[in-house]
């Protein structure tokens, strides 16, 4: 089913498209997944990583394009859900002529699919990839892109935070909550601006002494723990995890004070159920791909010609899309994150069913 071996089977998962693509001479090799062409064409991030196998890599781009279909839907975009991998080692193999094969072949999908960035590709090799491809975004100002996307991401996160609050608190501000932020990157920066702003008090954690450094002298109110394990167990009202994946756990859940969690990072949720056991010990947990829309938002709209106030517009409507999902969880009895899928999923069967009436 490609030009390199494959050890997975894509039909189980419901893929509308697989596409292996191999350059020996550049040493490519990736492969494009398309889960969902229901809303539109397909958009979602190049990751680069060595993976240790193929079959890795297959599962991956798997994975991440059925969840680019879900945040895409839930994001009320007019776009399906894709996403690509290129397997190996970033820092050895990336190269002009590498990053140019790849874009031919996401122009020879002829738009059924849309590139971005993600783990190890960034707003320049957009620019590279963009030389011989119309269907990359994320890339540099200069170049017609929208450049930064953790501004709209942690715009959108503070968003839905405040959906959170109305819900449990009944009002939908931050001002006099402690807020826990773990992981002051890019995105935990930007949070804890608006928190402070808002008048919420910042509890934060980074394991990096200059995103520690930061905090000290930009914002000398935000008192700093130890790490992570002490944050979570600390007298906090939200706990916003803005660093790894699996930050809610079989250590962190049981031990967590915090009435709501809203966060930036990817993949919160350690394995499937953890959901279940935050509902039970009566935390409300947004989901992540709901409320970490905002990069996407913005990729999204450089398609459109990027525009900064429209983008932000439509991030600022996480704040509605999560109300909505934390009254659909109330009504149907569910766990929000059963919620979201849900909504993704209706989204994308009544509007996709809509191409069936033909225009000509
Ligand atoms: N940047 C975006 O637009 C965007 C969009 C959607 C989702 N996300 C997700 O949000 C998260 C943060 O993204 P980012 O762009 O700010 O990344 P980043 O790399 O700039 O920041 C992550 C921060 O977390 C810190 N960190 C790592 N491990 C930690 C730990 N164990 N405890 C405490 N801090 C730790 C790092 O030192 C770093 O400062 C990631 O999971 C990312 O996938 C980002």
């Amino acid at each position: 089913m490609g030009v390199f071996a494959s050890t997975d089977d894509p039909v189980s998962t419901g893929h509308e498209q697989v596409v292996f693509c191999q350059d020996k001479q550049s040493g490519l090799k990736a492969i494009i997944g398309i889960y969902s062409t229901a809303l539109g064409p397909a958009l979602g991030g190049t990751r680069f990583y060595p993976y240790a196998s193929e079959a890795d890599a297959l599962a991956d781009v798997l994975d991440l394009s059925r969840g680019m279909a879900y945040k895409n839907a839930l994001a009320n975009l007019d776009l399906g859900g894709g996403k690509a991998v290129i397997w190996g080692d970033p820092e050895k193999i990336k190269s002009e002529a590498l990053l140019r094969a790849y874009g031919r072949f996401v122009e020879s999908l002829n738009g059924r699919y849309y590139t971005a960035c993600d783990v190890g590709t960034y707003v320049a090799d957009m620019d590279v990839i963009a030389r011989e491809t119309r269907y990359a975004t994320g890339r540099s100002v200069e170049h017609g892109g929208a450049g930064d996307s953790s501004i709209l991401t942690a715009w959108g996160v503070f968003q839905g935070m405040r959906a959170a609050a109305e819900h449990v608190w009944g009002s939908p501000t931050l001002s006099g909550r402690r807020v826990g932020v773990s992981g002051l990157g890019k995105v935990g920066k930007y949070l804890t601006a608006h928190l402070l702003d808002d008048g919420a008090e910042v509890v934060a954690t980074d394991v990096n002494p200059r995103a520690r450094e930061w905090a000290r002298t930009t914002h000398p109110q935000v008192t700093l723990v130890d790490d992570t394990e002490a944050l979570v167990a600390s007298d906090i009202d939200v706990y916003a995890p803005c660093a790894l994946g699996g930050a809610l756990n079989d250590d962190t859940v049981p031990v967590l004070r915090a009435k709501v969690v809203t966060g930036a990072a990817n993949n919160q949720l350690a394995h499937p159920g953890i959901e279940k056991v935050l509902a039970d010990r009566g935390i409300l947990y947004t989901p992540d791909y709901v409320v970490n829309a905002g990069g996407v938002i913005q990729v999204a709209d450089e398609i459109e010609g990027f525009n900064f106030d429209r983008a932000k517009l439509r991030a600022t409507r996480i704040f509605d899309t999560t109300r909505q999902i934390l009254r659909l969880a109330d009504d149907e009895g569910v766990p929000p994150a059963v919620a979201a899928d849900r909504l993704a999923e209706r989204r994308m069967a009544e509007v996709g069913r809509l191409r069936a009436i033909h225009l000509r």
